[in-house]
């Protein structure tokens, strides 16, 4: 593929994650635009338009025919649901990304559920409350470990998973205040893992899977978070997990939502736990993941705006099956104190660039911004360090050895990303 030009909507980890990806493509040179954007995705290659609002549909189409963009890839869940995919689409615009309608899969846990049954996707059980009683209830008729879950829109927040039922009625009344409603569910055991399924509206391609560290400390206790870590490949899970989830998930998926007259095209991220009576799918997210996205790219072979625009343009199909670099990738997230809560930003960050030069380490940023010649922190999850290596182990340990090297007051981060499956601790 020649030049093409390619907008990407968002500013955190996984939009550095997916600039990074594309501006390394061998022998296709890319002009890169990023509405909204960061520091480090101006490094890597990207014209950044910082004070563009990536909600504002028209804004987003505005600065695409300006740019001349071939292909618009939306990053996090709000521009979808605000409706910048349905924008693009009418403007004639191919967009990586499905419309407000088809990002309910996301934007609604109940939604999701509605058509999860449907298409006879194997998930946990699940009640939709809108009164503190209806959430009583369901929680008393699932019992413990108690599964309570904001309905909309909360960046990975949302969920809580307590043996506390005081905890679980707090938490789904704090839901019900917002003005939204709770879905309560039953605990899904097992590993969990995400995988990214890319889809067309009708064809489906899924890339390697990725786990996730949701919560804030080690030994997953502490509250949850976007996610403070991530690897990718897993040698645990069983091999046709991939083959499984396209059959079981994916495809009847898109095919209710053709059917509906909604038909998803984007990624369609399937959050699964491996539970003792197979693969059951926790939630769906209508992007791909943050911070698994980091992991998942650098092991493609395949030039992702090829797997991109097919999936924007209707040709997965025709597209060759995919390909991998056989390694491993380890993502750790430093987060800004007292993130996950109320996280202190505009502290100094050191020692970026030493962590960069790490061999087999790359940086990327997040919620991080520029100022003079500092780089200072802006956002809870300031960046992440990625480590590759030709085993597990020591694309940890460079991970390690090198977010080590960054300086950033009050910070703090997981050191237990990827150590059970180092380990050999997990099965499934
Ligand atoms: N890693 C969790 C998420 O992206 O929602």
């Amino acid at each position: 593929m020649g030049l093409v030009k390619i907008l990407v909507v968002g500013g955190g980890g996984r939009e550095h994650a997916i600039v990074r990806a594309l501006a390394r493509e061998k022998g296709s040179p890319h002009e890169i635009h990023a509405a909204g954007g960061n520091p480090g995705m101006a490094a890597s290659g990207a014209t950044l338009h910082p004070d563009l609002d990536p909600c504002d549909p028209g804004a987003v189409v505005a600065l695409a025919r300006e740019a001349a963009a071939d292909l618009v890839v939306i990053g996090p869940e709000a521009p979808l649901v605000a409706g910048v995919a349905d924008a693009l689409q009418d403007a004639k615009i191919p967009v990586f990304g499905p419309t407000a309608a088809a990002a309910r899969l996301e934007g609604s846990k109940a939604f999701a559920k509605e058509v999860m049954a449907a298409a006879g996707v194997p998930t946990a059980a699940a009640r939709v409350a809108t009164t503190p009683e209806q959430v009583a209830a369901a929680l008393d008729e699932f019992g413990a470990p108690f599964v309570v879950k904001d309905d909309g829109l909360a960046a990975g927040k949302g969920v809580l998973v307590t043996t506390d039922r005081e905890a679980a009625l707090a938490h789904g009344a704090a839901c019900l205040a917002g003005g939204g409603q709770v879905v309560v569910e039953d605990f899904l055991d097992g590993p969990e893992v995400s995988l990214f399924v890319i889809c067309d509206g009708q064809d489906a391609v899924p890339l390697q899977a990725a786990q996730d560290f949701k919560r804030a400390l080690d030994h997953d206790e502490g509250p949850n978070t976007g996610g403070m870590g991530a690897y990718s490949p897993l040698d645990w899970a069983p091999a046709d997990l991939s083959a499984q989830v396209v059959s079981q998930v994916a495809r009847p998926v898109l095919a209710e939502m053709a059917r509906r007259g909604t038909p998803y095209v984007g990624v369609l991220y399937v959050g699964l736990a491996m539970t003792s009576r197979g693969p059951r799918v926790v939630e769906f997210n209508a992007r791909f993941g943050d911070p698994e996205t980091q992991v998942v790219l650098p092991l493609l072979a395949t030039p992702l705006s090829t797997v991109l625009l097919a999936a924007a343009t209707g040709t997965l199909a025709s597209l060759p099956p995919l390909e991998w670099h056989p390694r491993y990738a380890v993502n750790v997230v430093l987060a800004a104190e007292h993130y996950p809560q109320t996280p202190r930003l505009g502290d100094p960050l050191r020692g970026v660039a030493r962590a960069a030069t790490t061999p087999g380490v790359h940086v990327l940023l997040a919620g991080a911004r520029v100022e003079g010649e500092a780089l200072l922190s802006a956002g809870g999850r300031v960046l992440s360090v990625v480590g590759e290596g030709d085993t597990l182990a020591e694309a940890r340990r460079r991970a390690y050895q090198a977010i080590a090297l960054v300086d950033l007051p009050g910070s703090h981060y997981r050191s237990d990303i990827a150590g059970k499956a180092e380990r050999g601790e997990i099965a499934c």
